[in-house]
C-alpha cells in the first residue's frame, strides 16, 4: 500500500471516532478534525438542527462539501459522521490522503454509550436498540468495503485501542 498522510476514522454512531481520534492525533502528532464538529461550527447550528430544519439531504451535501475540503489537508486524523460511507464520492475523496480505519463495534457497545444521547436525529422515535441494529445490518458492508484496517472497538480500553491502532498503522503512515 502506498504512503498516506491522513488517517481517517469511519463507523457507526456511537462507535468512538472523536474519542480515539483526537488521542490519536495527540500521540502521532497529527492534527485532529472532527466533520461534523466542523460542519456545526461553521453552520451554525447542531447536526439535529440541520436535519430538523432544511433534511437530511441538505445535511448530505454540507458532509460532502466538508469531505472533500478536509481531504485536501495532510497530517489529519479525520473523524467522520457515521453516513458519510453512503457517498461513494466521499470514500474516493478520503482515499486519496487517507489511510481508512474502521472502527467496528456491535449494536450492543453502541446502544450502551448512546443509550442517553438525544444528539443523533436518524436514532430518535422508537426502540433505540433496534434501530441501530437495522442501520448497523445495512451499513456493515459497505464499512468493511471500504476499510484498509478494520480494529474491534468493543471490549479495550481507550488507551489500549490507540496503542494497538498504532501498531496496524505502522508502515503505513
Ligand atoms: C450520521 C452520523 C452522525 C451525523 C449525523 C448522521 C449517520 O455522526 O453525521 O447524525 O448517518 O450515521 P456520528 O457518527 O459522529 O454520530
Amino acid at each position: 500500500m502506498s504512503y498516506k498522510k491522513n488517517i481517517v476514522l469511519i463507523g457507526f454512531m456511537g462507535c468512538g471516532k472523536t474519542t480515539l481520534g483526537s488521542r490519536l492525533a495527540y500521540k502521532l502528532k497529527y492534527s485532529f478534525v472532527d466533520s461534523d464538529r466542523r460542519i456545526e461550527d461553521e453552520k451554525k447550528m447542531s447536526i439535529s438542527e440541520m436535519f430538523e430544519k432544511y433534511g437530511e439531504e441538505y445535511f448530505r451535501q454540507t458532509e460532502k462539501d466538508m469531505i472533500k475540503r478536509l481531504s485536501k489537508v495532510d497530517k489529519q486524523v479525520i473523524a467522520t459522521g457515521g453516513g458519510v460511507i453512503k457517498n461513494p464520492e466521499n470514500v474516493e475523496e478520503l482515499k486519496k490522503k487517507g489511510i481508512i480505519v474502521y472502527l467496528s463495534a456491535t449494536p450492543e457497545h453502541i446502544y450502551s454509550n448512546l443509550r442517553n444521547d438525544n444528539s443523533r436525529p436518524l436514532l430518535q422515535g422508537g426502540d433505540k436498540l433496534q434501530i441501530i441494529t437495522e442501520l448497523l445490518e445495512q451499513r456493515e458492508g459497505l464499512y468493511k468495503e471500504c476499510a484498509d484496517i478494520i480494529i474491534d472497538v468493543n471490549s479495550s480500553a481507550i488507551n489500549d485501542t490507540v496503542d494497538y491502532m498504532i501498531q496496524k498503522l505502522g508502515g503505513l503512515i
